[in-house]
């Protein structure tokens, strides 16, 4: 069934002439995870905006299509209404944090306070998100003392707290290191576990290639190739749209070809070695 669609969708900002989103449309299905890919510009982060309501909301421009959320489109619920349902992580952590929480563990709380959720059932929600999030020595610091990486991960975890059931990932793990980043893909993980739908802009492939089950590739505002995980990012044809093949599809493509199933991850390489006889 699908949660969220996409239908048709043409996008230009204010003052601009060129549509930066050209003719898109999808359909999200409840408790998949969705890998989106395309080089810089390539309109992610303003897809994004659009799915969650921000676009024509608070950007303006010029939409055209529908986007429709349970059957109703997205301009028949109010952008807070939407909060609820839609979580969207941004790509710039800085956005994200409140400015007016002291504490790391207040900010995780605040998105909750604004939605009047009980008092007691929200520090029972924060205790549980600071063990999945690892966040426990940094509880009590203020979030602007923070890195760039762990803003990241309380920016996540203030999306999580209102346990929306579509979550909009725009490069979550940009400024994480590789084990942090490891750690995000588990909580995508976890999330999906819980029913949810994850879209997930992400350059990092090799992740991408694990824990998806579509891959969406973005090229100059259209979507040029959407599928399986293992279709997408085992066709070398994506190359010619700057995006990047997992390091062992590469040199599995390299070494034997596109012969049998092309592996994704290097468990599947090691298998596909051993059934090829190399
Ligand atoms: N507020 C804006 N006003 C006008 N043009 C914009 C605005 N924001 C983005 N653009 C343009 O829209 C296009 C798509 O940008 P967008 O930020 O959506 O791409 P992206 O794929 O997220 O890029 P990145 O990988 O750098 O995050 C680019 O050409 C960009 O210059
Ligand atoms: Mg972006």
């Amino acid at each position: 069934m699908s949660i969220l669609s996409l239908k048709n969708i043409n996008y230009c900002y204010p003052l601009e002439n060129e549509p930066v989103i050209q003719d898109v449309s999808f359909a999200l299905e409840k408790g998949k995870v969705y890998g989106v890919i395309g080089e810089n510009e390539s309109g992610k982060t303003t897809l994004c905006n659009i799915m969650r309501g921000f676009i024509p909301n608070l950007y303006k421009g010029t939409l055209r299509g529908e986007v429709t959320f349970k059957d109703k489109s997205i301009s028949e619920y109010n952008i807070g209404e939407l909060a609820a349902h839609i979580g969207y992580s941004f790509q710039n952590p800085f956005t994200q944090i409140s400015g007016v929480k002291d504490t790391v563990y207040e900010e995780i709380a605040y998105g909750m306070e604004n939605l009047g959720i009980p008092r007691d059932k929200m520090t029972q929600r924060v205790d549980e998100l600071i063990v999945l999030f690892q966040l426990e020595k940094l509880k009590d610091q203020n979030p602007f003392e923070l890195s760039g990486g762990q803003k990241q991960l309380v920016a996540l975890a203030s999306v999580v707290a209102l346990d929306p059931e579509i979550i909009i990932l725009d490069e979550p793990t940009s400024q994480l290191d590789p084990k942090s980043t490891e750690d995000i893909f588990q909580i995508v993980e976890y999330l999906k576990k819980a029913g949810k739908t994850i879209f997930l802009v992400e350059h990092k492939v090799d992740l991408l290639a694990e824990y998806c089950d579509e891959i969406f590739l973005l090229y100059d505002g259209r979507l040029v190739m959407q599928g399986k995980t293992a279709e997408v990012l085992s066709d070398e044809s994506i190359l010619q749209y700057r995006v990047q093949l997992p390091q062992v599809t590469l040199f599995y493509l390299k070494l034997v070809g596109k012969k049998g199933k092309v592996p994704l991850t290097v468990a599947e390489t090691f298998k596909a070695l051993k059934g090829s006889g190399e």
